[in-house]
């Protein structure tokens, strides 16, 4: 059987046969035979927008691949800094090579301290840390104009190693500002995870170290966080980044993205939902409301997995591991019974609406004592070294500058009118 598809234009009789590769059809053959007719897709549902050797997902089966690695085993064996590694790079790193990262990013954690005294404290003292994070993140760029040179590749190496070493010291610095606690420089005797709470916590002790138990859970999470090919914040960093953009700007551009609640606000979203069950008794009541359209289930669904988000199994266990050290989250067993309903409803079933890697992050989080504000920056960390490997891998590619087309529906042409005689 032929791996292609052949297209007739019924105007003309013309017809054209194209090739599928590696799953999809090249929209560049399609063009040559009806050239001004654009594919109708909001949302890209069906567009693949690159090739990419990044990350892999099986949605029906509910996998998960980075670079050829099932996630499960990089979440049992690796660590968040060897993973970054092995998504930018595509290979995993030898023994020195991944000392040399590992000292790298530890030396590059420190802030301008224009960014925290003049930018930081800028703001209100109330700022959302998401918000805070966005925006430095965006002025990081004028601290080191030097990035614009995106095609040198020691100046682009250095934005990179910068942007995944300085993230978890804005996000600690934002979280610091919002709640009125004085600023902690990074230590560096610590692993990336540990610095990243003895930013986040410490207090008066001269010396930080959080329960191992935790700096194994976040390194986990961040793991689970890394990337996950082109989703919506990973799409705006690349369309961003294909105006050559410098990182740092395209980089905002993503962690905006990441704000909104359908994609990094999910988990907050999750716990809000948690406590307006309240208690395990409302919970077939509200299963029964979302059923009506009164709401979304939210941590459940996804625009890719038809199946068992593979993260959210692996955050299950993380969880019990946590709950341990901090003492379990009220919220768990309404999550567990809501799980438990909506797995056996025809409704969710249908619709393959299972747990997203979200429905239990939030919970864990809670439990170690970050606010709510916070869990998309959490995300953001992470996420920074997947949108980093797809603008390296955009820009390898000489990709052109991302731009599509529309259907237009308005008016036409028509002339104006002036104000007193409309
Ligand atoms: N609760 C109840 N019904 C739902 C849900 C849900 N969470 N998600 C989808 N549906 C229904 C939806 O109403 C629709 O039903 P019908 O066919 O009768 O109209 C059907 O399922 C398909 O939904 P859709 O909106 O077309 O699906 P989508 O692929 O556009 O949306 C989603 C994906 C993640 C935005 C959506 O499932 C959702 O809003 N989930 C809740 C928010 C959430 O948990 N987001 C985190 C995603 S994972 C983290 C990340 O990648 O950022």
């Amino acid at each position: 059987m032929a791996e292609s598809i052949t297209i007739t234009d019924n105007r003309s009789g013309e017809a054209i046969e194209i090739p599928i590769v590696d799953g999809g059809v090249s929209a560049a053959e399609w063009a040559k035979l009806l050239p001004g007719v654009w594919f109708y897709d909001p949302a890209f549902m069906t567009t693949a927008v690159t090739e990419s050797a990044i990350t892999w997902i099986d949605g029906d089966a509910g996998k998960l691949e980075y670079r050829g690695y099932p996630i499960e085993q990089l979440a049992e064996r690796s660590t968040f800094l060897e993973v970054a590694y092995l998504l930018l790079n595509g290979e995993l790193p030898t023994a020195k090579q991944l000392e040399d990262w590992v000292h790298e990013i530890t030396y590059h954690t420190f802030i301008h301290e224009n960014v925290r005294k003049r930018f930081l404290e800028g703001f209100h003292y109330d700022a959302h840390p998401m918000g805070i994070l966005v925006s430095a993140v965006a002025a990081l760029s004028t601290f080191y104009p030097e990035a614009k040179d995106i095609y040198t590749p020691a100046i682009r190496y250095k934005q990179i190693v910068r942007l995944i070493a300085k993230m978890p010291t804005l996000a600690a610095a934002a979280h610091r500002f919002s709640v009125g606690m004085p600023f902690i420089y990074p230590d560096n005797s610590l692993s990336f995870p540990a610095n990243f709470l003895s930013m986040m916590w410490k207090t008066a002790e001269p010396h930080y170290e959080a329960d191992p138990a935790l700096v194994r859970a976040i390194d986990l999470l961040f793991i689970l966080h890394a990337d996950h090919e082109q989703n919506c914040s990973t799409t705006a960093m690349r369309v961003v980044g294909s105006s050559h953009a410098d990182p740092y700007s395209s980089c905002a551009a993503a962690t905006a993205a990441l704000y909104g609640p359908l994609h990094g606000g999910a988990n907050e979203a999750v716990i809000r939902m948690l406590m307006e069950i309240g208690s395990l008794e409302n919970v077939p009541d509200f299963v029964r409301s979302v059923k009506e359209g009164k709401g979304r289930l939210n941590g459940f669904g996804h625009r890719v997995y038809k199946n068992y988000d593979p993260r959210a199994k692996i955050v299950r266990e993380i969880a019990e591991k946590v709950f341990q050290v901090t003492g379990k989250n009220p919220l768990l067993d309404i999550a567990l019974k809501l799980e438990e309903l909506a797995l056996a409803d025809d409704y969710f079933v249908s619709r393959k609406l299972y747990p997203n890697v979200d429905f239990f992050t939030g919970l864990i989080y809670q439990a170690m004592g970050f606010p709510m504000e916070m869990f998309p920056v959490l995300f953001a960390i992470p996420r920074t070294s997947g949108w980093l490997a797809h603008w390296t891998e955009m820009l390898d590619q000489g990709s052109k500058i991302a731009r599509p087309r529309q259907l237009y529906t308005g008016s036409p042409r028509r002339d104006y009118v002036p104000v007193s005689e409309r």
